[in-house]
């Protein structure tokens, strides 16, 4: 296996599953990111000899084996652990991180008032990571980002390639049964600038796999 020995001794951050945004001490906004996309990839990459930092968000998942993992609640957290973990050779952005943040978090529970019919909550945008390690003076030679659409996945997914100034783009639909979130399979199209392949429907750690094979390949 030519390609997987082109990652043995490499540096590979890895981010995966939710962040948690705290709303007030008991709330926060989440979503149904699993995290078993970036353990397997994470998994895969140690099991070919990389050394491998997983930063994961609050997940229900064992660490890998010979992997140095870090645990985050919130986008902010993971930015800064992400970003700690630079220099490496790849960055792989497979968490599913928050867009946005309350402005605030509540220091006692949010109550409901008699009288009010609603709540609105004030959010702010996050940093975004991906772009983050992307733009930094010890970028790693390779960035791949992850893009969970509902529609338009190839121009949305080609946009993000561009806009973030990443490497390798996978991109998956959500919200197709037996796939995505939450799933143990998955279907993936990946998009380099001039290119593009897709992988599966297969399993996790399957995918995995064949993700760093295109890693390896564009090294
Ligand atoms: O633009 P969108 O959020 O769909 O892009 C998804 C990709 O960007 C994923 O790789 C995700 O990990 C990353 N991302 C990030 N920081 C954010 C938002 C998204 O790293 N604040």
């Amino acid at each position: 296996m030519a390609a997987a020995d082109a990652l043995a001794g490499l540096r590979i951050v890895v981010s995966a599953g939710p962040t948690y945004e705290d709303l007030d001490p008991v709330r926060f906004i989440g979503n149904r990111s699993s995290g078993k996309m970036g353990f397997a990839i994470a998994a895969a990459a140690a099991r070919r000899g990389a050394q491998v930092l997983l930063v994961a968000g609050p997940v229900a998942l064992a660490t890998p084996a010979g992997v140095q993992r870090v645990d985050v609640r919130s986008a902010a957290q993971m930015h800064d652990a992400v970003l700690a973990g630079l220099p490496a050779d790849v960055y792989v952005g497979a968490a599913a991180v928050a867009d946005f943040t309350p402005r605030q978090v509540a220091a006692g529970k949010i109550k409901k008032r008699d009288g009010e019919d609603g709540l609105t909550l004030e959010l702010v945008r996050t940093r975004d990571i991906l772009a983050d390690v992307a733009g930094h003076a010890r970028r790693p030679r390779l960035v791949v980002g992850f893009a969970a659409e509902t529609d338009s996945v190839d121009s949305n997914a080609r946009a993000k390639l561009v806009k973030k100034k990443v490497d390798l783009i996978a991109a998956n639909r959500v919200g197709v049964e037996g796939s995505g979130f939450e799933s143990d399979d998955n279907a993936l199209v990946v998009y380099w600038n001039g290119g593009e392949q897709a992988l599966g429907p297969a399993p996790k750690t399957e995918l995995a796999d064949r993700l760093l094979d295109l890693v390896a390949e564009r090294l």
